[in-house]
């Protein structure tokens, strides 16, 4: 199993994969799964800024496709000098398709890593229990 860093590393390489010729901003995610597997994510931006997609989202959904469905950690490199957190669209999407206990690993341009369990980061929540009426 990797290690946070070497998980945070493979978000550092995905980030060669974005495509943002707006904002230049470019964002790489490494998705971990439960037993073991890495997918790969970038932001990648439209024209109609609004339907830029970020790096968090693309690595969830490659790997929804692939068929997984359980999640231990995602790492988030970007080209900020300070660590990347994950904005709140990308926060509900995490909370809904790998869960509250996800860990969320960030690596900043100093080499440092920070950590957080996903339910830190949305507490009181909106989420799937609400709309299972029966
Ligand atoms: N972005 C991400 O990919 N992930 C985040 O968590 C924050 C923002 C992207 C979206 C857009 O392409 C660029 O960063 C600037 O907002």
């Amino acid at each position: 199993m990797l290690t946070n860093k070497e998980l945070a590393y493979k978000a550092i390489e995905a980030k060669s994969k974005s495509v943002a010729p707006y904002s230049k901003f470019r964002v790489g995610a490494a998705l971990l799964t439960e037993d073991g597997k890495v997918y790969l994510g970038a932001n990648i931006e439209s024209s109609s800024y609004s339907l830029t997609i970020c790096a968090e989202r693309t690595a969830v959904f490659q790997a929804i496709l692939e068929g997984e469905r359980k999640f231990k950690a995602i790492a988030i490199a970007s080209d900020a000098e300070d660590f990347c957190p994950p904005c709140g669209a990308c926060r509900q999407v995490l909370l809904d398709l790998c869960g509250k206990e996800l860990e969320v690993v960030m690596i900043n341009q100093k080499d440092e890593i920070k950590s957080f369990l996903l339910k830190e980061l949305i507490p009181f929540s909106f989420g799937e229990e609400y709309l299972n009426h029966d």
